[in-house]
């Protein structure tokens, strides 16, 4: 064996047992109480959660936006990742008009190859048809192993929205493929209109950012795409669902028995908009934004009731230079805060504190996302998987602070968060990369995860 991790507890999405856990080759190769087997490292887990790496199936490194690049690049983001127990990013790559989906996923691929320190996937952002190519090319891109798309219902004037029209044909045709249609949903044109007005009255806070695109602007959008899903007969997955009727209007049709998921994020979890009316409101600024304190609340129910699927970041942070060209104009605020180390210690804390329990703590951040997009070797501790594996101390206390987080922005919405509890080693395809608060991987060894498309 090449690894054997003795005596923690294994935390599965349905049940956790001590046992010691073997990797031969990157993958488990057996899990049993006192294996008695020859080890190249042996590794004393005793007292420990031996968690599955954790899946973030949203995040935008490097990308394009709000008239900069996420400060993040492949490498950085991915080895802040490992750092925080996330083995598999699915990262959010734009087509630009006129551009091909392979084009651009292949680009994507050459530079993660030589950066990435995790294993990595794409959904990709479907912005144009190129008169109907794209439909074709969605063929090709799922046999590539790239089984969902995404489509924004806003960033009409950055050119990234999609109608209805062009909605509703992309729900059609990722159901023939056996493909997931993933999807932004807020409405632009009421967002709009209320940006203009807000303008024009001199209301150029952070806190407009939040007043401009409330609860009902979100939830108007949530309810369309469920209209349309379940009406069209085709699955869907709702990205960073932040407003509580949305969620409402969600769980209903997942009542009634619709394919349909629902991802939301920390950030949702923990914050209302109150951040907004904060000085530094402007880093906050995030789409959709955080909500009143009634979502939040409804959020956490979901979750424990098992309505929320995914757990994952939407990781986009900017600079605070770029955040404070929106000190006097909301408007000019790029988008999207950072997470992707924070994801696990928040919700595994969350588990600690007695709010939820690890498994579904696993389920929501590792064993979900893995079936939901279609990895069958990653996101559980089982036999035949990815040795991706989290050893997790519940005794160690962690405050975040930008310092000690590993990518490249300047400032985290999650400094000063106090964690009971936090990762202590992880293991990509049985290779140490992140131990005791450093990381120690090398930059290229994550690899492309091929997905399956559903029968
Ligand atoms: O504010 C956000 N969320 N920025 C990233 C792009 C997106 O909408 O997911
Ligand atoms: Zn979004
Ligand atoms: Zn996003």
């Amino acid at each position: 064996m090449d690894l054997l991790i003795k005596g923690g507890t294994v935390i599965t999405a349905s049940e956790s047992y001590i046992a010691d856990v073997a990797v031969s080759d990157g993958k488990i190769a057996a899990i049993g109480k006192d294996l008695n087997m020859p080890a190249e490292r042996v590794v004393n887990a005793v007292g420990m959660l031996v968690l599955p790496g954790a899946l973030d199936v949203h995040t935008h490194m490097a990308m394009p936006f709000g008239g900069t690049v996420s400060a993040d690049s492949y490498l950085s983001g991915t080895r802040a990742a490992v750092c925080g127990g996330v083995t598999t990013i699915f990262d959010y790559p734009v087509q630009h008009k006129g551009e091909t989906i392979l084009g651009l996923i292949n680009s994507k691929k050459e530079v993660l190859e030589k950066e990435a320190c995790c294993d990595y996937a794409f959904h990709c952002c479907i912005t144009d048809l190129n008169e109907g190519a794209i439909l074709e090319e969605m063929q090709q891109a799922v046999e590539d192993g790239i089984t969902s798309f995404k489509c924004f219902m806003v960033y009409k004037k950055e050119g990234m929205m999609v109608d209805d029209g062009l909605l509703a044909t992309l729900l059609l045709r990722a159901k023939e493929l056996g493909a997931m249609i993933n999807v932004h949903a807020e409405n632009p044109d009421l967002i709009d209109l209320r940006t203009a007005q807000y303008l024009k009255d001199g209301k150029t806070s952070a806190w407009y950012h939040y007043m401009s695109r409330p609860e009902f602007v979100e939830a108007e959008a949530d309810k369309r795409v469920v209209h349309w899903s379940t009406h069209l007969d085709t699955p869907v997955y709702i990205v960073h669902m932040a407003d509580k009727e949305g969620l409402e209007a969600c769980i209903k049709a997942k009542e009634e028995g619709h394919e349909l998921y629902v991802e939301t994020c920390p950030q949702y979890l923990e914050f209302t908009c109150d951040v907004y009316k904060r000085e530094d409101g402007r880093n906050f600024v995030c789409s959709p934004p955080m909500k009143g304190q009634e979502s939040l609340d409804a959020l956490w129910t979901a979750l424990s009731a098992g309505f929320i699927d995914t757990v994952a970041t939407d990781h986009c942070p900017f600079q605070s230079y770029e955040k404070d060209w929106g000190k006097d104009d909301f408007s000019k605020i790029p988008n999207g805060c950072a997470g992707v180390e924070n994801l696990y210690p928040y919700m595994l804390d969350a588990a600690n504190a007695g709010k939820l329990s690890f498994e579904k703590v696993v389920e929501v951040c590792a064993a979900n996302p893995a079936r939901i997009f279609g990895c069958q070797n990653k996101g559980a501790i089982a036999i035949g998987k990815d040795a991706d594996i989290v050893l997790y101390d519940r005794e160690k206390d962690f405050t975040i602070s930008v310092n000690t987080m590993h990518s490249d922005y300047d400032h985290t919405i999650w400094e000063g968060k106090k964690l009971h509890g936090y990762p202590v080693q992880t293991y990509l395809r049985g290779q140490l990369v992140y131990d005791k608060g450093d990381f120690v991987g090398t930059p290229g060894t994550g690899a492309y995860v091929k997905r399956t498309p559903k029968s």
